[in-house]
């Protein structure tokens, strides 16, 4: 088969260590995903900056070589941010290129829209770095767990404050000191307050919530308290008293309605939950019939995250071959309206 071409948007955390993963896969491509995968253009807003180890001549700095590139059939966009993020994707679509994403931000305020735009064009939307890291969860509740009613799914999905409550915890470290090194190893976002306030994860348990109870969440309806005013002390506290402080994500499906919400906990030290350190995500899920599931790995970071674009990349270069894209991912955020809790 001839090459399926790829442009990466984005060339920051993730976007290089896609760039080094797809490099230490090539060789293996044609067998794993059926082609060799080529990346031909890489989005950048300074195209004029030199990048170790990347090929200059791939870099621009405008979309209009892509999109109007009819050779490029996936767009994997790694910039983050709504704009131009949400129109970069809108527009790949309606020229019925395929996209992969990691951009939550996007996904829990645009992902209904995007997916029946997706699924006029035929084309796939594949987002499973846009929750926990590495860890497979999109796909599990879009597939393997879709015959089940999900009633309840809790976890860490937040990276960096996880990292920063380990440190702390373990270290004693102030916060401000745990945050600087959470930046420095690639965990927190570009602007880290939605990390620390816990939007960034209720952003992920809006999309998980979607997928799982076949509704429309959006980060509009997660209650959300982060860890900024949490303090040394309350953690040592918390450690006497045998306890653990994490910030858990949590998104019931119940009687009286759909409820998400994202803040600190006290949790048992002896629960599966408090040995979820450093930049690890844990995901528990219960359905009617699987009873209960914790999914567990890497949740930022260059490779682990870039483990999980790549992975959409080569699902959708293989759907490109079978000629069925747009197959799966356009069912879910269709069936229910949410219904709100009231407090
Ligand atoms: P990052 O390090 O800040 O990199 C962003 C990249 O996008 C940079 O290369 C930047 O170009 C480029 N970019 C930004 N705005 C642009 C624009 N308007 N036009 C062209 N290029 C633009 O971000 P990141 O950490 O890799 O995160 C990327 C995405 O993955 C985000 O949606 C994030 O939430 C998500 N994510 C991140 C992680 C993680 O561990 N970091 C994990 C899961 C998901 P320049 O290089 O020229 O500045
Ligand atoms: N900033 C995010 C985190 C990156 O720390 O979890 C992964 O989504």
């Amino acid at each position: 088969n001839k090459p399926i071409k790829i442009a990466l948007l984005g060339l920051g955390t993730v976007g290089t260590g896609v760039y080094k993963l797809l490099s230490m896969r090539a060789d293996d491509m044609p067998q794993i995903a059926g082609a060799p995968i080529e990346i031909s253009h890489i989005l950048v807003r300074n195209a004029s900056k030199p990048r170790s180890g990347v090929e200059t001549a791939l870099l621009t700095d405008n979309w209009n070589d892509i999109i109007s590139d009819p050779e490029v059939s996936i767009v994997v966009e790694l910039m983050g941010g709504i704009e131009p993020a949400h129109t970069y994707i809108k527009e790949a679509l309606q020229a019925n290129k395929n996209v992969v994403t990691a951009n939550k931000d996007l996904i829990a305020v645009h992902g209904g829209e995007l997916l029946d735009l997706a699924e006029e064009h035929h084309c796939d939307l594949q987002f499973e770095a846009s929750v926990a890291g590495a860890i497979p969860i999109i796909h599990p509740l879009k597939q393997s767990l879709a015959g089940n009613r999900i009633t309840e799914i809790m976890g860490i999905v937040n990276g960096t404050t996880n990292y920063i409550l380990t440190r702390m915890t373990e270290d004693g470290m102030e916060f401000s000191e745990a945050l600087a090194k959470a930046t420095e190893l690639g965990y927190a976002e570009a602007d880290p307050t939605a990390d620390i306030e816990g939007y960034d994860a209720g952003r992920k348990v809006a999309i998980m919530a979607s997928i799982a109870f076949h509704s429309r969440v959006t980060f509009d309806d997660v209650f959300t308290e982060g860890i900024t005013n949490i303090q040394a002390r309350d953690i040592r506290y918390a450690k006497e008293m045998g306890k653990a402080v994490k910030l858990l994500g949590v998104a019931c499906n119940t009687d009286e309605g759909i409820e998400v919400r994202v803040h600190p906990m006290l949790i048992p030290s002896s629960h599966p939950l408090a040995t979820v350190n450093n930049a690890f995500n844990a995901v528990f899920v219960h359905g009617d019939a699987l009873d209960d599931a914790m999914f567990m790995g890497r949740g930022a970071g260059e490779l682990p995250t870039a483990s999980a674009v790549t992975g959409d990349i080569i699902d959708t270069a293989r759907n490109i071959l079978m000629h069925c894209t747009g197959r799966i991912g356009c069912t879910c955020y269709k069936k229910l309206p949410i219904k709100k809790m009231e407090d």
